[in-house]
């Protein structure tokens, strides 16, 4: 069936499309039906049926007679090495954790919070989970510590799971710190951790609490994989919202394995035994769908990347890999090309590999801009394909489904809707726009399987975070339009979340940090257009009446205390000292105009602004950073 085809039939047939893609899963219950619309707009996939994540992860192939297959391969040039592991040896050591962590009292639906690198344990940790029915929630390495404590308090896991440390390019970062820092911190206390000691760095650890992984599972009895229900969650995946609190994404069983293992042949357009790899982290939602379980689910070898794409040791490093592994599908974000490009503008170090292997290339995580994506189709010679979701959403909302046929690619475009999704443009009143005009991309509900059902211990906030705006759909926060063939573009946020890197962060919770700092009255957070990172963010800080600081000494106290509270993934380096901030009369400050400024857009004058002078100001202290030029 062609692409068209099979969009439409999965609109106006969902519970025969789904039904028919559920085939692929084992099942210990097989479903029902597909769609659960009782408790509408709050909608279920698959809700009676019984299945377990880790079987048709592991078991089911290892049962298959594909035991001996690389599931996994560790690829790690901070460390120099590379340690490949089969679907048996994946199952045996999982098994054993899961069998370890039931004996400490683990059971369906405890939650388990997981800090660690990227290496195979962080997999093995999130599949032991899914064995027991027990809900993992991985947090990304480059949080701090406060980050830590504010999932420990919203997850209250039974076990926290974490490296004795990571390894970035010239530094270790010592994680049980962080970790001992943020259970401090928390009100919740887990039960216990196990620690994976590292060559690189081991960790302390505290007698009758922390466990070492290595004793944790030695002699344990392996633990069988116990059945949910479709619409237990899986995980909870924490990610920015507009204030400091995150938003507990919820994964749903059986909706994630049907939805994850679809995307594998029609999107990715890989088979079983083919090398996938996505090269971001396991703490990302990319990590947990194309590290973690789509590849696994479906019987590829995936790769888990420990490295950057430059200067560990070059920026040959993703071609090496490629080559080395036989990658036929890679995936990655915009800014890690346009690192790569940087410094090997004309693609030298792409000689040097044989990279006949390489059939399709994907980028995600931030808008592709067409410069990047003509350079790697110039250099790679196969098909750079654009494509759009959230972690809300788990998989693409909007792809060129390469694997059912390859649609003309435009630049510019992640192309279009995938299955399920019924994406509409909307104005400020929910009225439907037509090709070619801005708006809010909506997406009419129901969305289809392995989508968020809810946010964790927040269902009120996921109504009114997604559901409100917009009765009847999803509301995605992000703004663009659709083209008369259907292809879909995004533009921007229509929040204060920034895309820093490929990695989403809320401006909100720095300006919450930096609130706390005792001489800042009031403060604003913009993201800045960035040629490497896409966006990076920019603080604005008006100091308290009579505060004698020198105010290069609060900045640098104010930069600190991002990255202590949030994380040096947060990237915040950049702030100005302002005597006022451009506010309306009701009192919001004009963030986007201050954007606009910043990156020397023309804007138009907020006719509700109070006093148009403070602008001018605001564009003064903003070119002593080095932007808001063109207006100089
Ligand atoms: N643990 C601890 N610290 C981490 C970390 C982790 N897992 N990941 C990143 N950090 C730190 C970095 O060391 C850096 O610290 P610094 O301020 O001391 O230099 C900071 O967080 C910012 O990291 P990063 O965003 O990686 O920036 P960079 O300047 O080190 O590298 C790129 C730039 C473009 C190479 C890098 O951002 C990159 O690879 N981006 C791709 C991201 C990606 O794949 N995202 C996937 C989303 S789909
Ligand atoms: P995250 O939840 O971290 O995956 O971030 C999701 C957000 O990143 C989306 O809502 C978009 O704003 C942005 N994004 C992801 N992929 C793309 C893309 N291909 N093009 C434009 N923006 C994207």
């Amino acid at each position: 069936m062609a692409y068209a085809d099979l969009h439409e039939r999965s609109i106006t047939d969902p519970n025969g499309f789904w039904m028919e893609q559920a085939q692929a899963i084992d099942w210990i219950t097989p479903p029902s039906k597909a769609l659960f619309d009782e408790t509408a707009p709050l909608y279920e996939w698959f809700s009676d049926a019984q299945v377990n994540t880790c079987w048709n992860a592991l078991d089911r192939h290892v049962e298959a007679g594909r035991g001996d297959q690389v599931a996994v391969i560790h690829d790690s040039p901070v460390t120099g090495s590379i340690t490949k592991l089969t679907y048996a040896e994946m199952r045996e050591r999982v098994a054993a954790l899961a069998g370890a962590m039931a004996a400490k009292g683990v059971t369906k639906g405890d939650r388990v919070i997981i800090y660690m690198p990227m290496v195979p344990e962080a997999l093995m940790a999130m599949l032991a989970c899914a064995r027991l029915g027990a809900i993992h929630s991985v947090v990304f390495g480059g949080f701090a510590a406060h980050e830590l404590a504010v999932r420990i308090d919203d997850a209250q896991p039974k076990c926290i799971i974490a490296g004795s440390c990571g390894i970035e390019p010239g530094r270790v970062v010592a994680y049980k710190p962080l970790l001992d820092g943020a259970i401090a911190e928390a009100r919740h206390k887990p039960d216990f951790t196990v620690i994976l000691q590292r060559d690189a760095l081991a960790a302390d650890l505290i007698p009758g609490r922390d466990h070492d992984w290595a004793e944790f599972v030695a002699g344990a009895t392996p633990a069988d994989c116990v059945p949910v229900a479709g619409n237990h969650p899986a995980y909870v995946l924490y990610t920015s919202g507009t204030t400091g609190q995150p938003k507990g994404v919820i994964r749903a069983t059986a909706g994630h394995l049907v939805a994850l293992h679809w995307t594998m042949k029609n999107i990715y357009n890989v088979d079983p035994g083919d090398v996938f790899w996505a090269a971001s982290d396991v703490g990302w939602v990319v990590g947990h769908s194309y590290i973690c379980y789509a590849p696994l689910i479906t019987g590829n070898t995936t790769i888990v990347f420990e490295g950057k794409p430059v200067g560990t040791p070059d920026a040959g490093t993703f071609w090496r890999v490629i080559s080395e592994h036989g990658v036929k599908s890679f995936f990655t974000a915009p800014t890690a090309f346009r690192a790569v490009k940087r410094e090997d503008p004309s693609g030298e170090y792409v000689g040097n590999y044989d990279l006949s292997c390489l059939k399709q290339v994907y980028l995600a995580g931030e808008r592709a801009d067409p410069d990047t994506i003509l350079w790697a189709e110039a250099q790679l010679k196969v098909p750079v394909i654009d494509h759009w979701w959230q972690t809300e959403t788990g998989w693409p909302m909007a792809a060129n489904p390469v694997g059912v046929e390859l649609l003309p690619v435009k630049l510019g475009s992640p192309a279009v809707p995938m299955p399920g999704y019924d994406i509409h443009v909307l104005d400020e009143g929910g009225h439907p726009v037509g090709p070619g005009q801005l708006g809010a991309i909506a997406v009419k509900l129901p969305l289809p399987p392995g989508t968020l059902p809810s946010l964790w211990n927040a269902e009120a906030r996921f109504r009114k975070s997604y559901l409100e705006q917009f009765p009847g759909y999803y509301a995605t926060g992000d703004a663009g339009y659709v083209d008369a063939d259907g292809y879909v573009y995004i533009m921007a946020r229509t929040d204060d979340v920034i895309n820093v890197a490929g990695h989403r962060l809320s401006t909100g919770a720095m300006e919450e940090v930096l609130a706390s700092h005792p001489d800042v009255a009031e403060c604003a957070v913009i993201g800045v257009s960035d040629d490497l990172k896409g966006q990076l963010p920019l603080g604005f800080l008006c100091l308290n009446k009579g505060a004698t600081r020198d105010t290069a000494d609060v900045i640098r106290e104010c930069v600190q205390l991002v990255r202590d509270q949030i994380g040096p993934v947060a990237a915040f380096k950049l702030a100005v000292v302002v005597d006022r901030l451009p506010k309306t009369r009701s009192g919001k400050i004009l963030r986007g105009t201050m954007v606009s400024i910043a990156d020397s857009k023309p804007f138009r004058m907020p006719a509700t602004i109070d006093d148009p002078a403070i602008l001018d100001e605001i564009a003064m202290a903003l070119r002593r950073l080095g932007y808001a030029t063109a207006s100089a």
